[in-house]
């Protein structure tokens, strides 16, 4: 039997390369957008998931996160296997001082472009264009939701009033913006019934006493996508291209 992952890291890359993600759905508008001499910041890398994406079509990235531990996961990483031109940089967007960039990349970066400082410090630093991809107006459907009801843990509103905030933002700015409605299938891969509680504990942040509850009916959540056993995470997430 596989290993239930120990990381949130881990989980995530197991979920992204089973979903070939940013590929999948965003590979098309990323090598649109990008040219191979080009130096892209990916503002809110993670682990670098899509910076590595990024540093196969582009000339260099500069990875931003404010986060350390993922920012050590990503350098950790590079150590180990490359490739050798993402710049890794712990800094809190939009306090960056790092080089300019062609390219700008923010995905999932919550709230990203809703303030004056980041809109100013984006056009200041971005010569052409940049992709933005946040949360959108659609309700969310997966198991946070299925299973968060059940454990009577409240919802987030759903709004795409963000996104819509960010275009409005960066158009009077001065950029040119279009908005794209993405579906975005990125269920949890699990292997067994113990891994899905394992996952869902940490991700609803339920209590030790919540286990036995949470096994007994885990498996009424799961999906299959072929062989694979998923707890599904569905988004229609709205996608923004910007150009200087
Ligand atoms: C959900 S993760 C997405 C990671 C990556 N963009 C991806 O698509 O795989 C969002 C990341 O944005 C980072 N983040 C949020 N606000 C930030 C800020 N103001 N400056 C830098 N990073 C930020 C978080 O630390 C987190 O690592």
């Amino acid at each position: 039997m596989t290993e239930i992952p120990q990381t949130s890291a881990d989980y995530y890359k197991k979920a992204t390369s089973f979903w070939n993600y940013p590929e999948v759905p965003y590979g098309s508008a990323l090598r649109g957008m990008v040219l191979p001499t080009d130096v892209v910041a990916d503002i809110g890398c993670g682990i670098g998931i899509v910076s590595r994406y990024l540093a196969a079509i582009s000339q260099r990235v500069i990875a931003i996160d404010k986060n350390e531990n993922a920012v050590k996961v990503l350098s950790e990483d590079l150590d180990r296997m490359g490739p050798n031109n993402i710049e890794v940089v712990h800094a809190r967007w939009p306090e960056v001082h790092t080089e300019d960039w062609d390219v700008a990349v923010a995905f999932y970066h919550h709230r990203f472009g809703s303030t004056s400082a980041e809109i100013e410090t984006l056009l200041r630093k971005t010569r052409r264009s940049g992709i933005v991809v946040n949360q959108g107006i659609r309700p969310r459907e997966g198991f946070y939701e299925d299973l968060g009801r059940e454990f009577g843990l409240t919802e987030q509103p759903e709004s795409c009033i963000g996104s819509c905030y960010v275009r409005g933002r960066l158009e009077q700015a001065g950029f040119t913006v279009t908005c794209t409605e993405i579906f975005h299938d990125f269920g949890q891969p699990v292997d067994s019934q113990a891994e899905a509680v394992a996952y869902a504990m940490k991700q609803l942040r339920l209590e030790e006493d919540q286990r036995q509850r949470l096994s007994e009916i885990v498996l009424n959540y799961v999906e299959y996508v072929g062989e694979q056993m998923v707890l599904p995470i569905k988004r229609y997430n709205c996608m923004l291209q910007f150009y200087q």
